[in-house]
């Protein structure tokens, strides 16, 4: 090959070189930019196809040859190198310049979950009677039927045993889902012996379904045994409860009633938190409005746990949680706790502050 072919090749790098460094100089954005690159310089670009001719140089041109092209390569190189980033700042400036971000826009709402008002009244009862000394214990779901009722004075024929109201797990195995949380009473004084200031909150089961009724509900238990304990201890215990939870001096008392577990006994009554005991709709206009049941232990359950009944006494309570909740955040229907629905519980927003 003779030095026509470097000439030649001499020539065309220079046009390469010079359309590129045109081209490039006038590039409009990054993209545009790229297409150059692949065109002038890229693997299958013109400078690459030229100097495929490199090969068929002679000894001494090629090394000429090869650094002139190389020197282009390398031009080309920084010009493309230096538009890249004066397109990239264009076209931040541009960004900037279009899509403003508004500072002053609201920002989006996000749903705020909170405590469910039946736990919300769990915690503020547990908290009230812990201040008072009294001890939080747990029992199991699935009771024995002892725990659940013979313990507790319940005779064998009892109505509330049969299928109607308890969920039998096993016949057999004599297993129910707890109807009440009385059975910890006995759980406690078996662990332990006098005294005892225990409550339990946690999970009752009744085959029951209605507006005020819910096959599943929460409980209360309460029960404290010393040697000296009577019944005024019962109902201050009970007044302090109403007043701490309710906020207001609410009176609290005590009608007699039955229980098998104690004696005597007593339903819990207070005053209505919502007329203050003037009479209303919700307390049918009586004033009052029940919220459990109480008594002093039955000795007949002493007896089952072994205590001496010569020797100590005690009071036992329990009340149903969501009732307590109901009155408290005026809620109308039970069921409305279990459909996890939290719009209907935003309109409630004493509890979420
Ligand atoms: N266990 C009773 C019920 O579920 C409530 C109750 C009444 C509990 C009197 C007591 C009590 O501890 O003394 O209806």
């Amino acid at each position: 090959m003779g030095s026509g072919n470097l000439d030649n090749f001499e020539k065309n790098l220079a046009l390469i070189e010079k359309r590129g460094l045109e081209l490039i100089s006038h590039a409009e954005d990054l993209q545009h930019l790229e297409t150059l690159r692949v065109e002038l310089f890229g693997k299958k670009g013109e400078l690459t196809s030229l100097m495929k001719q490199l090969g068929q140089m002679s000894h001494e041109e090629r090394p000429v040859a090869g650094q002139k092209a190389n020197a282009i390569r390398e031009a080309l190189t920084k010009s493309y190198d230096a538009r890249a980033v004066r397109l990239k700042q264009a076209s931040i400036t541009k960004q900037l310049e279009t899509e403003r971000v508004d500072v002053s826009l609201p920002a989006r709402e996000v749903p705020q979950s909170f405590e469910h008002p039946v736990f919300r009244a769990q915690a503020e009862i547990i908290s009230i009677l812990r201040a008072c000394g009294f001890v939080v214990e747990m029992g199991p779901e699935i009771e024995s039927e002892w725990n659940n009722f013979d313990s507790l004075n319940f005779p064998p024929n009892h109505p509330s045993r049969t299928m109607q109201d308890t969920f039998y797990v096993s016949r057999e195995e004599k297993l129910v889902l707890r109807t009440h949380t009385s059975p910890v009473q006995i759980r406690s004084m078996l662990r332990s012996k006098p005294p005892v200031r225990m409550i339990c909150p946690g999970r009752v089961y009744r085959a029951d379904y209605d507006h005020t009724h819910s096959p599943m509900f929460h409980q209360v238990e309460g029960l404290l045994v010393d040697e000296d304990v009577h019944m005024g201890d019962l109902k201050g215990i009970l007044q302090y409860l109403v007043s701490e939870f309710f906020g207001s001096e609410l009176k609290v008392r005590l009608r007699p009633s039955f229980f098998p577990f104690t004696e005597p006994s007593a339903e819990v009554d207070m005053q209505c938190c919502f007329c203050k005991g003037a009479g209303c709709r919700v307390c049918k206009s009586t004033g009052w409005i029940e919220i459990g049941g109480c008594g002093m232990v039955d000795p007949e359950v002493f007896k089952s746990v072994n205590y001496d009944i010569d020797k100590i006494r005690g009071f036992a309570f329990g009340m149903g949680i969501e009732r307590m909740a109901m009155l408290k955040y005026s809620i109308e229907d039970l069921r409305s706790f279990y459909e996890s629905d939290y719009r209907y519980f935003l309109q409630f927003p004493r509890w979420l502050v």
